[in-house]
């Protein structure tokens, strides 16, 4: 990226967040060309995460009913159903893959009645579909569903028992700990991925107790800011909000994790799986479909199949948007993108239609800026526009644009 490019971006950033401006005002340009932010301490040297990570993980929908064949169904029809070709790269086991206790030697061993093939097996078939696989542990002595151990004590032994799999991200979960920190815990599994030699996403689990934001960024590449999602409207609500706090410690390399998408799981409405998807994307956080995407409805594929929101999720600039405005439920949520752009999320979290509207102020531009205006759902663009932005919004409806000012 060029000096001046650099430069717009910053100032850009000055009319949002003056915390952020402090995090990332001095970019600079590592040998390989890529910015670098400083100002975060420490940053995972693992390379991954650049941009948060999409994919599939099997929880949300499938709990501890899992196989192999279903993760093998799943990655044919991440493939093709065209999600695959959008981004979502990762299919990522959760909890109860394993058998409850260790083999002999002391490692952890596939569950043989549902893994008979093992997961180096299941690993090879998601790569030749040009997928990544991913796996789930525990920094305690067993996980949280109790049938399969822990990788706390192992943590050498596991990390090299994955590399050797040739998995490629772990989730690792907080439950039946030994009582002493995360900020103990999760930096031992850290360095035993890093010394595997193979790059492995790390993702934190601790469901934001001590604030991983935080101190995280040079442990892992996402680290949960929340307790568990679960398919409510409320819950998913809850979930942003919390994660909200932490916008500013958000970057490449190392991201805020309200929790796994519900998309189509058929707890919400469409309208509210719509506002879940467009808040988690403008929010920087992972994309991580949780239903079955071998059944998806019409409207479900609509949803994860966005390519325009999921461009804002993916945005190099990698800056979380955040909530901006709240006049009682009607909310305003934005953040800048690459280019000087601004995403922009108009929001009515109330239980009546009501109209929500954005001033340009609230988005960090003049009240005098001409724009673009791009609706990231209708896929249409209103052209030299000045502000606000306004939209007639039914209950817990919203509607996400790309502003794009003219120059
Ligand atoms: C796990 O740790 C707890 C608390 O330290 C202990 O009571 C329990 O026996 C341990 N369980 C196993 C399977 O090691
Ligand atoms: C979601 O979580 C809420 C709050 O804990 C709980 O009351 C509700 O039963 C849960 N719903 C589902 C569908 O899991």
């Amino acid at each position: 990226m060029a000096p001046t490019h650099r430069h717009t971006s910053a100032t850009l950033l000055l009319h949002f967040f003056a915390a952020v401006v402090i995090l990332s005002g001095g970019g600079s340009v590592d040998a390989g060309g890529r910015e670098v932010r400083l100002g975060r301490r420490n940053l995972i040297s693992n390379g991954l995460g650049r941009t948060p990570p999409m994919g599939w993980n099997s929880w949300n929908h499938f709990h501890c009913n899992i196989e192999e064949h279903l993760i093998r169904e799943t990655a044919d029809a991440m493939v093709s159903t065209g999600l695959a070709a959008l981004g979502y790269q990762y299919i990522n086991l959760d909890d109860c893959w394993a058998e409850l206790n260790r083999d002999s030697q002391g490692n952890l061993v596939p569950k043989a009645s549902t893994f008979p093939s093992g997961i180096k097996g299941l690993a090879d078939y998601v790569h030749s579909k040009g997928l990544k696989l991913g796996i789930y542990s525990d920094a305690g002595n067993q996980t949280c569903s109790k049938k399969m151990p822990g990788s706390l004590d192992h943590e050498e032994q596991d990390a090299k028992t994955f590399a050797s799999w040739g998995i490629d991200y772990l989730k690792y979960d907080n439950c039946n700990d030994d009582g002493t920190s995360p900020k103990i815990r999760y930096p031992v599994m850290n360095k035993a991925l890093m010394r595997t030699g193979r790059p492995i996403f790390f993702s934190l689990c601790e469901w934001g107790v001590e604030d991983p934001a935080t101190w995280a960024s040079g442990i892992g590449n996402s680290w949960r800011t929340t307790g568990d999602i679960n398919d409510t409207w409320e819950r998913m609500t809850k979930r942003a909000d919390t994660n909200d706090r932490w916008a500013a410690y958000a970057a490449p390399g190392g991201w805020n994790d309200p929790d796994m998408l519900e998309v189509g799981n058929g707890g919400m409405t469409t309208d509210e799986y719509r506002s879940h998807f467009s808040i988690w994307a403008l929010a920087k956080a992972p994309l991580l479909i949780g239903c079955d995407v071998r059944s998806m409805s019409k409207e479900t594929y609509e949803i994860l199949t966005n390519s325009e929101v999921i461009a804002v999720n993916q945005d190099q600039l990698g800056v979380q948007g955040k909530k901006v405005k709240k006049d009682g439920d009607l909310e305003v949520w934005a953040g800048p993108l690459s280019k000087n752009r601004v995403a922009l999320v108009l929001w009515n979290r109330g239980s009546s239609p009501a109209t929500v509207t954005a001033q340009m102020a609230d988005v960090g531009l003049s009240p005098s800026t001409i724009v673009d205006v791009r609706d990231l759902w209708a896929h249409s663009t209103l052209a030299s526009v000045t502000g606000p932005i306004s939209a007639y919004l039914m209950p817990h409806g919203s509607m996400m644009f790309v502003l794009t000012p003219k120059s």
